[in-house]
C-alpha cells in the first residue's frame, strides 16, 4: 500500500514519539552517546502521519530529515529529552519510546577542552532519568510503548522491561541486526504473548507496529 492509501487507523489520535540517541556532553567537544541512526522512530513518526495521526517528533541528534508533517523539538540530552516530552505530553493518546537514551551522563560537563596526557582520565558519572518509565508512571499516562534493544536473551530482557516499566507493549530486537540500517526484524511483547515481525524495512515495521497499537486500543483487555 502507498502512502496515501494507508487505512486511518489512527484518525485524531496524538501521538508523541522519541528518536535517535542522546547526547552527553564531557566537554565542549565531547560526549557519552549510544548508537542510533533515528531511522526506526522517524519511520514510526512517517507512519503514524499516513494513519491519520497528529505527530509530535522529540528527537536526539540524527542526521535525518524530519517528515514535514510532525511538530518536531530537537533536544540533545537525556535531561532535555525528558523536559521536552513532559512538556508535550498532556493531551497525547500514546507515547512511543523509541530513542536511544543514554542511562548516564558526567556528572559535570568540562567548561573548557580536556587536554590529553597519558594519565588515565576517570569521569564520574550520574544516572540519567527513565524518560519512558518516568510517563508510563504517571495517572494520566497516555498508552505507553518501549523499544528493546538486546544482545542477548532478547525476548527474557525485554519482557522484564515491560513489566518494570509497566508497559502494555514493548517492541524488541536484537540491537546488531537494528542499529544503523534499513532493514530490520520486531517480537512485539504484551499481555496475550509474542507477534513476530519478519525482517522489513523499518516503515513496513513500522506499519505493522502502529497496525497493533491502534488494534489493541480497539479492544482493550480488561
Ligand atoms: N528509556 C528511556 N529513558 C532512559 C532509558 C531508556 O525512556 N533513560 C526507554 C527507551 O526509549 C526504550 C526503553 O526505555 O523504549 C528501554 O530502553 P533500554 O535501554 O533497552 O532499557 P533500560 O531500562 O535502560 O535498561 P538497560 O539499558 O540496562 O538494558
Ligand atoms: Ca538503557
Amino acid at each position: 500500500l502507498q502512502a496515501s492509501t494507508q487505512p486511518q487507523l489512527l484518525a485524531d489520535k496524538r501521538i508523541l514519539i522519541t528518536a535517535g540517541p542522546t547526547h552527553e556532553a564531557i566537554d565542549p567537544v565531547r560526549a557519552i552517546t549510544n548508537h542510533s541512526s533515528g531511522k526506526m522512530g522517524y519511520s514510526i513518526a512517517r507512519a503514524a502521519i499516513e494513519m491519520g495521526a497528529e505527530v509530535t517528533l522529540v528527537s536526539g541528534p540524527v542526521a535525518l530529515q524530519a517528515p514535514a508533517a510532525a511538530r518536531t523539538v530537537h533536544v540533545t540530552s537525556a535531561q532535555e529529552m525528558l523536559a521536552a516530552v513532559e512538556s508535550n505530553i498532556k493531551g497525547q493518546d500514546i507515547f512511543i519510546s523509541v530513542a536511544a537514551v543514554a542511562d548516564y551522563r558526567p556528572q559535570t560537563a568540562s567548561v573548557h577542552k580536556i587536554k590529553k596526557s597519558t594519565a588515565p582520565l576517570t569521569l564520574t558519572l550520574a544516572s540519567n532519568p527513565d524518560i519512558l518509565a518516568t510517563i508510563a508512571a504517571r495517572a494520566d499516562a497516555p498508552f505507553c510503548v518501549g523499544f528493546a534493544a538486546e544482545s542477548e536473551n532478547l525476548l527474557a530482557h525485554a519482557e522484564e522491561k515491560r513489566r518494570r516499566k509497566q508497559l502494555p507493549l514493548i517492541a524488541a530486537n536484537i540491537a546488531s541486526e537494528s542499529l544503523g540500517q534499513d532493514e530490520s526484524s520486531l517480537v512485539l511483547l504484551d499481555d496475550q504473548g509474542s507477534h513476530l515481525l519478519p525482517q522489513a524495512p523499518k516503515l513496513t515495521l513500522a506499519r505493522g507496529l502502529l497496525q497493533h497499537i491502534a488494534a489493541m486500543l480497539d479492544h482493550p483487555i480488561t
